[in-house]
């Protein structure tokens, strides 16, 4: 059963059938919000809000591990993250999408891993793609079919926030090879791995990030974009749930 991870912008899910909300707890700590069990496209899923529902917990304050792990207990087989980014690469737009195939994890004093404590041995799990390949290709292919003009290949930079970066920063972003910008990508995916959770990301780009164009960045201009943009997730995630098989 896939699991949906929304983020700003998606705190809810469109057309999910609900057949149930449970209030869960993790022996890390509660989730973000209810797990939301229900039915879309014919197949049944799990949602979770990440920043809660209502949107109030901010990137650095999320529970990612009670998060992945209250999935895996429900039933989760695989996970597709939503995730608002800033733009880096010039080929990304507001209102455009990346479905990404590499991280870069600049956060910082974030539970970021399972394997803490109690251990019988060090675990070091392999990173090096950190998404679900088979998985990305699929969303790769229904987006293809949507023609959405997804951008299939690209960097993920996670950054701390929850303030916007500098023009600075993301300077040094774009020449460490990342193409877009956002503050929930870990250790979200990390986790995942470490419980065998296949996991993709479709990145929503909602502002072209610091210092990249001549405007500053205001939260009206991100609304507009994630508005703009929502449908196409919504779209995508509609096609990648009906084509899934477990
Ligand atoms: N930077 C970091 N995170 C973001 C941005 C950004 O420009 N836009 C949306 N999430």
């Amino acid at each position: 059963m896939l699991a949906i991870i929304g983020g700003t912008g998606l705190t809810q899910m469109q057309g999910l059938e609900v057949k149930a909300r449970k209030q869960v707890s993790t022996q890390w700590g509660e989730p973000s919000a209810e797990i939301v069990e229900g039915v879309l496209a014919g197949q049944s899923v799990l949602f979770l809000a990440r920043h809660g529902h209502p949107h109030r917990i901010p990137p650095h304050k999320v529970n990612y591990r009670a998060n992945i792990q209250a999935l895996k207990d429900a039933g989760a087989t695989a996970i597709i993250a939503v995730n608002a980014v800033g733009g880096i690469h010039p080929g990304c737009e507001p209102a455009g999408l990346m479905i990404p195939d590499q991280i870069v994890d600049y956060t910082y004093g974030r539970e970021h891993t399972f394997f803490a404590d109690d251990l019988d041995e060090v675990v070091h799990i392999d990173f090096s793609w950190p998404y679900d390949e088979p998985l990305r290709q699929q969303v790769i292919s229904h987006a293809r079919e949507l023609n959405l003009a997804a951008l299939e290949q690209g960097t993920y930079a996670a950054t701390q926030g929850p303030r916007l970066e500098t023009a600075g920063e993301i300077k040094r972003l774009a020449n460490d090879g990342c193409d877009i910008v956002g503050m929930t990508g870990m250790p979200e995916a990390a986790l995942a791995r470490e419980v065998d959770l296949p996991y993709v990301c479709i990145a929503l780009v909602v502002n072209m990030a610091a210092g990249l164009t001549d405007e500053i960045i205001t939260m009206a201009d991100i609304e507009k974009a994630l508005h703009d943009g929502m449908g196409k997730v919504l779209a995508l995630l509609d096609k990648t749930i009906q084509g899934y098989s477990a």
